[in-house]
């Protein structure tokens, strides 16, 4: 045995390759479980009791010396890879592709908005989304009971004073109204905060674009223009609009606008109820509470004023069918808006 293992030793010593391949069938050949160094390991346990130290020492060093071997040459291949692979590199070959990500879909959609309004002079303006209780509230003429007010709708941080996150983007219009003077041609995106049950349509935090115009001869047909401007910019040049009348505090009259369906062109389906129509915001001419509470002169001056859910509208336009999506940076969904910018 002891003959055997110092011509293994005289082997493994010798040995030396410049390819994995052949490494491998060195490891395979003495160190894998049915290799030779195991089952000489096997054999040791016949060795008669005054040999066993003497063999056991040198069995080990066959062992080692074999292990070493294979970790030596292994670092030498890969470095000589790496160092042949630099030197075959051709420099002038164009660099290796990077994966450059891609925008989120609401900042896509908020970006479109932001544009189609800046073709109609509006500039970009932007307020806290911690917000005071004049501000998201009382200058925009909200009663003392309205539900938005309640603890089970909004989020407060504090009460008494009452400072909240903001509900909704209005906020902003009242902090440009107090801080310039008309014209005022603004829009207004950012996040709000709704203390609401998350389900596919509906999620506490969502994002919106709030519009004011305010100028001298502001009526409502300039109102009803600019919206269909922008819902044929945004949806189609076909893009029907109607305004049903509806209620807020901070406008009057106030209305909700749909836009004839951009998934079934107005014929029905299951994304419009089968009504054609589908409601994209609210708007209206602000309330002279509001220009009076922003110190603006409501004789002088009329404005109007719109607010749109980021969500609704990426929605529509992408045809996504569930609110949450926009918020789980699920890849598989993201990497479907690569290509848009
Ligand atoms: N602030 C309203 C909301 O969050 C949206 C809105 C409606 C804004 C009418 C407006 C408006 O400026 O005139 O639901």
């Amino acid at each position: 045995m002891k003959e055997k293992i110092k011509q293994l030793l005289q082997e493994i010593q010798a040995f030396s390759t410049e390819n994995h391949e052949d490494l491998e069938l060195f490891r395979i050949k003495f160190l894998s479980k049915k290799g030779i160094i195991p089952s000489m390991f096997a054999d040791f346990k016949s060795v008669p009791k005054e040999e066993r130290k003497v063999i056991g020492q040198i069995l080990n060093k066959l062992k080692n010396d074999a292990q070493d071997k294979v970790s030596a040459l292994k670092l030498l291949i890969e470095k000589k890879f790496i160092v042949s692979d630099e030197s075959s590199k051709d420099l002038s070959l164009p660099a290796n592709f990077i994966n450059l990500g891609s925008r989120h879909p609401l900042s896509i959609t908020r970006n479109e908005i932001i544009q189609i309004f800046s073709r109609l002079g509006y500039t970009i303006s932007r307020g806290p989304e911690i917000e005071d209780d004049w501000h998201n509230f009382t200058s925009l003429n909200f009663p003392v009971d309205h539900p938005a007010r309640d603890m089970q709708d909004t989020f407060f941080i504090e009460k008494n004073p009452d400072i909240s996150l903001r509900t909704h983007t209005s906020s902003v219009q009242v902090r440009v109204m107090e801080n310039e003077k008309p014209p005022i041609r603004t829009i207004s995106p950012g996040r709000v905060f709704r203390n609401e049950a998350i389900s596919a349509r509906a999620h506490c935090i969502f994002h919106q674009i709030e519009g004011l115009y305010i100028d001298k001869d502001v009526s409502f047909a300039d109102l009803k223009q600019t919206l269909l401007y922008f819902s044929r910019e945004m949806f189609g040049s076909d893009t029907k609009i109607r305004l049903r009348p509806s209620y807020f505090p901070f406008t009057e009259p106030s209305a909700e606008m749909d836009i004839s369906c951009n998934i079934c062109g107005g014929n029905g389906c299951n994304i419009c109820k089968y009504t054609g129509w589908v409601e994209i915001l609210g708007c209206g001419m602000v309330d002279p509470n509001v220009l009076k509470n922003c110190n603006i002169d409501n004789d002088i001056y009329t404005g109007f004023a719109f607010g749109m859910g980021i969500e609704r509208i990426c929605m529509l336009k992408y045809q996504i069918n569930d609110i949450r999506l926009f918020f789980e940076n699920d890849l598989r969904f993201l990497k479907q808006f690569e290509s848009t910018l």
